[in-house]
């Protein structure tokens, strides 16, 4: 359980949902926390507090992530805390779901500044300090929305694609500096973010998942923390869908 002692994890919108659990498992697993969240800072700094009850370091870092001035004076901040990050989880995404002919170019630029760019603006901060380390973890956070494509969701489907495709790229250009990058592509995960849709859209959802049910944050940080640990210090370039069997 302790395999993640003496590392620093660094998780994108951490306060609630998936980003939650997923800072809550590496501290279990033994990691040192930065916490980044986007406006609500109660809910992070509970966060923080549940990591330290668990004996780790926790510490909250304010940031929009599709704001690259924003993301760089992050970093400056969190290197001044921890002059290393190890893990680096690219959790924080966004939804502004309308058929590709209502959508709107503000529409789409939101879905893709938030999806794609911030955790590529976050991988080009922290990746270079793993390489010169020779240890890391790269684990960005796509959806089976990116596999499979959905009614209403271009915008999001294509940020997701894309994060996917960036992860193979950087996991073959650093595979040999000890740096693995990988993808968790959950399913339907019963979060803030799928409170948004309708009861019968959901009803749907669970009939053609062949568990027939929604997953838990937990479910997917338990994956998150797999990819980080030791265990899975041959896995890289690699998507691996937590989905309850929607998309094989
Ligand atoms: P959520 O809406 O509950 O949480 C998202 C978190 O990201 C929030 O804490 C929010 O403040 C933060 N965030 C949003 N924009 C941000 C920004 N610009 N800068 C910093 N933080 C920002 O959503 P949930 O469900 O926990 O989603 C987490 C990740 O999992 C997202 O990338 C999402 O696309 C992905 N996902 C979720 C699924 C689901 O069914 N809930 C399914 C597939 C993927």
């Amino acid at each position: 359980m302790q395999s993640l002692n003496g590392r620093v994890a660094l998780v994108t919108g951490a306060g609630r949902g998936i980003g939650r659990a997923i800072a809550l498992s590496l501290a279990r697993h033994g990691a040192d926390l930065a916490i980044n969240f986007a406006s609500n800072e109660q809910a992070a700094g509970e966060v923080a507090e549940k990591v330290r009850a668990m004996g780790r370091k926790a510490e909250l870092f304010k940031c929009n992530i599709a704001d690259d001035a924003a993301v760089h004076a992050m970093g400056e901040a969190i290197k001044k805390v921890y002059p290393n990050i190890d893990i680096l989880v690219n959790n924080a995404g966004i939804t502004r779901d309308k058929s590709f002919l209502k959508m709107n170019h503000s529409e789409w630029d939101e879905v893709v500044a938030v999806n794609l760019k911030g955790p590529v603006q976050m991988t080009h901060l922290f990746l270079p300090q793993m390489v010169e380390k020779g240890w890391g973890r790269i684990i960005n956070i796509t959806s089976v929305i990116g596999q499979m494509g959905n009614f209403g969701q271009a915008n999001y489907a294509a940020a997701k694609g894309g994060l996917d495709a960036f992860t193979k790229t950087i996991a073959k250009e650093v595979a040999r500096k000890g740096v693995t990058a990988n993808c968790v592509a959950p399913g339907f995960i019963r979060t803030d973010m799928t409170a948004q849709v309708s009861e019968k859209a959901l009803e749907h959802i669970k009939s053609i998942t062949p568990m027939g049910r929604m997953g838990e944050a937990e479910e997917i940080a338990e994956v998150v923390a797999f990819l980080a640990s030791p265990a899975a210090s041959f896995v890289t370039g690699q998507e691996i869908g937590a989905n309850g069997g929607l998309y094989m």
